[in-house]
C-alpha cells in the first residue's frame, strides 16, 4: 500500500468511527495537512448528515467551503465532539508532535474544545521517542531572535522556517535535537518563553484515539 492510500484508510476509519454518532446539529473540528484532507474529501459524501464543521487553518476552511461544507467560527459554536487530524508524530502515549502544516496553534485550540481528538496518521508517524521530526514552534515576528536562543538554552537548534507566515501572521521556528523527556514539561516550559504563540507538541491535551494506517489495516490506539 503506498503511504496515500494508508492516510486514505485511516480517514475513512476517522469517518467510520464518527458517522454513527452525528447528528443533524453536530459540528465537526477538522485539521490541516495531506491525511487531513482524505478525511475532509470522505466527510463532504456525508454533509447531510451533521450541521458544519469548524476549520484549524485557512487551507481547510477553503477545501472545506468547496465541499459545501458550512464553516463556523469556533467562539460561535458550544460543543464540539470530535476534532480529526493527522501529526507528524506520535508515541504510545499518544502525545503528539504537530505542526508540519504550521496550523499548531489553531489545531491545539480547536483540539482544546473538542471532547474528543481523533489522530490520523500512516504507521510512519509512530515513534518510540518524540523529537526526530523538528518541533515546530509559532512565534511572534519580532521575538524571533530571543526565542532561538531560549530554545538554544533548552538543548534545541532552532531554525527559521523561511517564507512561512501563520494564518495569525506569525514566524515558525523548527527545533532540531531536542531530548524530548517528558513531553508535557517540555511543552509548558517552551510556551513559558515570552514571544512564543505555542509550540507543536500536543501533550498536556495528546490524542484520545490513534487510527494508524498500516500495511495489515488500520489499527487502534487509546491512551
Ligand atoms: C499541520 C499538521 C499536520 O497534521 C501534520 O503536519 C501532518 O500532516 P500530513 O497529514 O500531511 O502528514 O500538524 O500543521
Amino acid at each position: 500500500m503506498t503511504q496515500d492510500q494508508l492516510k486514505q484508510a485511516v480517514a475513512q476509519a476517522a469517518l467510520d468511527h464518527i458517522l454513527p454518532k452525528l447528528e443533524s446539529r453536530s459540528v465537526i473540528g477538522v485539521g490541516t495537512g495531506s491525511t487531513a484532507n482524505f478525511f475532509i474529501d470522505a466527510l463532504a459524501r456525508h454533509k447531510m448528515d451533521f450541521d458544519g464543521a469548524v476549520a484549524s487553518s485557512e487551507a481547510t476552511a477553503e477545501r472545506l467551503k468547496k465541499h459545501g461544507i458550512p464553516v463556523y467560527e469556533l467562539n460561535g459554536v458550544n460543543e464540539l465532539e470530535f476534532y480529526v487530524d493527522g501529526a507528524d508524530e506520535s508515541n504510545a502515549r499518544l502525545e503528539l508532535i504537530k505542526g508540519g502544516g504550521a496550523a499548531l496553534t489553531r489545531e491545539k485550540i480547536v483540539a482544546a474544545v473538542a471532547r474528543t481528538f481523533i489522530c490520523i496518521a500512516d504507521q510512519s508517524k509512530l515513534v518510540e521517542r518524540l523529537g526526530a521530526f523538528p518541533l515546530p514552534v509559532e512565534v511572534i515576528p519580532m521575538a524571533r531572535s530571543h526565542v532561538a536562543r531560549e530554545l538554544v538554552k533548552l538543548g534545541g537548534d532552532p531554525v527559521y522556517r523561511e517564507g512561512v507566515k501563520t494564518d495569525n501572521g506569525n514566524v515558525i521556528l523548527d527545533v532540531h535535537n531536542l531530548m524530548i523527556g517528558h513531553a508535557p514539561e517540555l511543552e509548558a516550559q517552551i510556551n513559558n518563553i515570552v514571544g512564543v504563540v505555542t509550540n507543536g507538541l500536543f501533550a498536556a491535551r495528546p490524542a484520545d484515539l490513534l487510527l494508524l494506517g498500516t500495511s495489515e489495516g488500520v489499527k487502534t490506539l487509546t491512551r
